[in-house]
């Protein structure tokens, strides 16, 4: 997917690699031959998704600074990186408040790691990134351009995570930006939003996982993508 015309094998970064999109991702690019680093917080079920796909795993919270160095040490290791893909996120508040009511401490927390989190990723691997003329993916939400009840903190945070990744396209134009909503899936984020019964509907998230590995493939100009 990079635009250099070597052979070796490319590395990519997926944040919340434990569970749900990130782990369905996982497995899908290391089906693809792909070298991985995956991090979440929760080191059990971290560890065994790398062993399963064979990629690098760092437990830790990706609005720590120093977890997101370590990351980014990690990738250089490896010997650069191709791909970073923002998947971790929170719900913020859940149940899901409306605005009237929604604890700011809540969305204070939810920007950290829904907003300053992603963009410290980027800024710890751009050099890489740029090196190997890579790609980033920020897994966004149509909350962020909806106006659904209840959803305007984790909205809000999406919006913002949006046009910092339309700017980024703007200011990086040899990296393809894309940000992603990727529709509705069966993961756990889904069910703590809308409970399992109606959670249990959605798609699987490997669906949506072969449709990025799809995309890094014919790297179309970078934009908004929407499932
Ligand atoms: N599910 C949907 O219907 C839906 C719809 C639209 C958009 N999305 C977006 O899709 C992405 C994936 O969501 P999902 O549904 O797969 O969620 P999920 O099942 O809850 O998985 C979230 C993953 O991120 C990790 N994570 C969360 N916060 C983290 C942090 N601060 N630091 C490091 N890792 C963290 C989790 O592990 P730990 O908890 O152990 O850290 C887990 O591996 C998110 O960006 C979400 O906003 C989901």
């Amino acid at each position: 997917m990079t635009r250099s015309t070597d052979t070796r094998t490319p590395t990519a970064l997926v944040t919340g690699g434990s569970r749900g999109l990130g782990l369905a991702l996982a497995r899908a690019l290391a089906a693809e031959g792909w070298h991985l680093v995956i991090t979440a917080r929760g080191a059990e079920d971290l560890e065994k998704a790398a062993l399963e796909t064979g990629a690098t795993a760092l437990p830790g919270d990706v609005a720590d600074p120093a977890h997101r160095a370590r990351l980014a040490q990690a990738v250089n290791e490896l010997g650069g990186l191709d791909l970073l893909v923002n998947n971790a996120s929170t719900l913020g508040a859940a149940p899901l408040p409306t605005l009237a009511v929604y604890p700011l401490d809540a969305l204070d927390d939810a920007l950290r790691q829904n907003v300053v989190a992603p963009l410290g990723m980027i800024q710890a691997t751009l050099r890489g990134l740029r090196e190997r003329g890579g790609a980033v993916i920020n897994i966004s939400s149509d909350a962020a351009v909806e106006a659904y009840e209840g959803w305007g903190g984790y909205g809000a945070t999406k919006a913002a995570l949006e046009q910092l990744s339309k700017v980024l396209a703007a200011e990086e134009p040899d990296l393809a930006v894309w940000w992603v909503d990727p529709g509705e899936m069966r993961t756990r984020m889904l069910a703590d939003a809308v409970g399992e019964e109606e959670a249990a509907g959605a798609d699987d998230p490997e669906i949506v996982a072969a449709f990025l590995v799809d995309l890094v493939r014919a790297r179309p100009g970078s934009g908004r993508v929407t499932r």
